[in-house]
């Protein structure tokens, strides 16, 4: 009898790509903190991801780079099942979720992705606060229904992250009263304050006024610099330069060309990164 085909994608096992090795922040002998193994999605006949893998030590900061529509946005909702990916393995400081386009799986696999998601902070293009809660609010709201945390605790945590991202004299002020780039530090302190394993940034100074930018990408450098983890999708050059231990370029769902910023982006090998960064540079989008 024939072996019937695992369709959960978890079959092999996660391999690294040459390029992947830990960064300098990385403790000797840490293992990955998150791979992700040969995601794969469909949206109707459209093959949006077609195995893309990574793998983030501890303390790294990793960016990905890629065209608009290349599928950077599904594969990052696919790391904490935001988006279902159709096929494929996510695994987070220890828990482990399949693809599961059957739904042969049950409830466990939804206290899994519950597990995973308090380990995956997520940071949004359009910041995604809550207008009817106040910046404290707005932090203190998933630890307190999501981690059950007191909250006193859930306060003095979230006040401590507001003071990092420069914030804590708006603790008591209402988003609508904040600036596009206060309210995406505040989407920045409320992910840190569900104390994630790993960050994971959607092109998070996208929407922003250009004025805007740089004090946004400063509070991302310094989490980087004190060794957060952070996967950071963006088109800040720049920044991916300065903070990324490794880059990731994305071309129709896989990753293309991986490694570190000074081959990525000064001297990349693969065509399909070398026109996308040309176009990039014609366009002067670099700052
Ligand atoms: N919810 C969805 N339903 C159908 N198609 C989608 C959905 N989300 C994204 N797509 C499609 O998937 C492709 C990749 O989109 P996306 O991941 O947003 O790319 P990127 O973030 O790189 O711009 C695009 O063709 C887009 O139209
Ligand atoms: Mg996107």
């Amino acid at each position: 009898m024939s072996k019937p085909i695992d369709l959960r994608g978890a079959a092999e096992p996660h391999q690294l790509h040459p390029a992947e090795k830990p960064g300098v922040l990385v403790k000797a002998g840490a293992g990955p903190v998150l791979q992700a193994t040969r995601i794969a999605k469909w949206f109707g006949d459209n093959h949006v991801l077609r195995g893309a893998s990574i793998t983030v030590w501890p303390g790294e900061t990793v960016c990905i780079l890629g065209r608009s529509g290349s599928g950077k946005s599904t594969f990052l909702r696919s790391l904490n099942f935001l988006e279902d990916p159709t096929d494929g393995r996510v695994e987070i400081d220890g828990v482990v979720v399949n693809a599961d386009p059957f739904h042969t799986e049950g409830k466990d696999r939804a206290e899994r992705i519950r597990e995973l998601r308090m380990r995956a902070g997520m940071v949004f293009q359009e910041f995604n606060l809550f207008p009817h809660l106040s910046v404290i609010g707005n932090c203190i709201e998933a630890p307190i229904l999501v981690k059950g945390m007191a909250r006193k605790e859930a306060e003095a945590i979230a006040e401590k992250y507001l003071e990092k991202v420069g914030l804590l004299d708006k603790r008591d002020e209402y988003p609508s009263r904040l600036s596009g780039g206060q309210r995406q530090r505040v989407a920045i302190a409320r992910a840190l304050t569900m104390q994630p394993k790993v960050l994971l940034f959607d092109e998070p100074t996208s929407a922003l006024d250009p004025t805007l930018v740089g004090e946004v990408l400063k509070v991302m450098a310094d989490l980087a610099h004190e060794g957060r983890t952070m996967i950071v999708v963006t088109h800040e050059m720049d920044f991916a330069h300065e903070a990324a231990d490794r880059v990731y370029y994305m071309d129709q769902g896989e990753f293309v060309e991986v490694g570190p910023p000074e081959q990525v982006i000064d001297a990349p090998q693969d065509q399909r990164t070398r026109d996308f960064l040309a176009r990039f540079r014609t366009l002067g989008t670099k700052k």
